[in-house]
């Protein structure tokens, strides 16, 4: 059901020194699924994709959540080249729309050069702007890279809860505002 109340609305665009983030389109698609079909970059969830129609279907359920809740998943550019290397963004399936969770992926020759944490510190950025009070990060245990990604942008250790795939790490992050005197 759409929600006539989004609980946010996040912007369409953010920039950080070396990175564009834009919402995604049906645009983006080709560019996305050479990532999501790459086995040595997508290696979470239901990846790699071996269907263009996962991809497509992918960015449509992002578009309905940015219409619909207001929570947005940015396709996350280099500046200098333009080049799709990755995604960031949040969703609301495990934690809701007012604390949602967030994601990012960086294509696997474009790691290690701190792209994820700069994406995501400018998307939690951009949630305490818009008035979100927690974000969270559902990480598997072995997943040291995502892990370290949440521990950089400042989120810190919840919970575990285990779900059919195994144990699932819960970082979470105080967003609400600091008072000053
Ligand atoms: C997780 C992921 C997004 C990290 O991307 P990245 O651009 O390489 O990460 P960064 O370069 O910004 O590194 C951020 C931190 O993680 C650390 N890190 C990155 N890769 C790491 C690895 N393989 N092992 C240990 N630490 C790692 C970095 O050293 C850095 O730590 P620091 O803050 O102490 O310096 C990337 O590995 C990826 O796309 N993985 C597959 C998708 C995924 O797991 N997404 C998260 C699902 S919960």
């Amino acid at each position: 059901m759409t929600s006539r109340y989004p609980s946010c609305s996040m912007l369409s665009a953010l920039h950080t020194e070396r990175l564009a983030l834009s919402a995604f389109t049906e645009d983006d698609a080709a560019e996305l699924h050479e990532l999501f079909a790459d086995p040595r970059t997508h290696t979470i969830g239901s990846g790699p994709f071996t269907a263009f129609a996962q991809t497509t279907r992918w960015i449509a359920n992002r578009v309905a959540t940015q219409r619909e809740h207001g929570l947005c998943w940015y396709a996350v550019r280099r500046v200098d080249t333009g080049q799709l290397i990755g995604n960031c963004g949040l969703f609301a399936s495990r934690t809701g729309c007012s604390e949602p969770e967030i994601g990012y992926l960086i294509a696997e020759g474009h790691r290690g050069r701190g792209y994820a944490a700069e994406a995501t510190a400018a998307v939690l950025r951009h949630c305490r702007a818009v008035g979100l009070r927690r974000v969270w990060a559902g990480v598997r245990p072995r997943n040291t890279a995502s892990r370290r990604v949440a521990e950089s942008a400042g989120m810190s250790l919840d919970h575990v809860e285990i779900d059919e795939r195994g144990d699932l790490v819960f970082y979470a992050i105080d967003l609400a505002p600091t008072t000053t005197r």
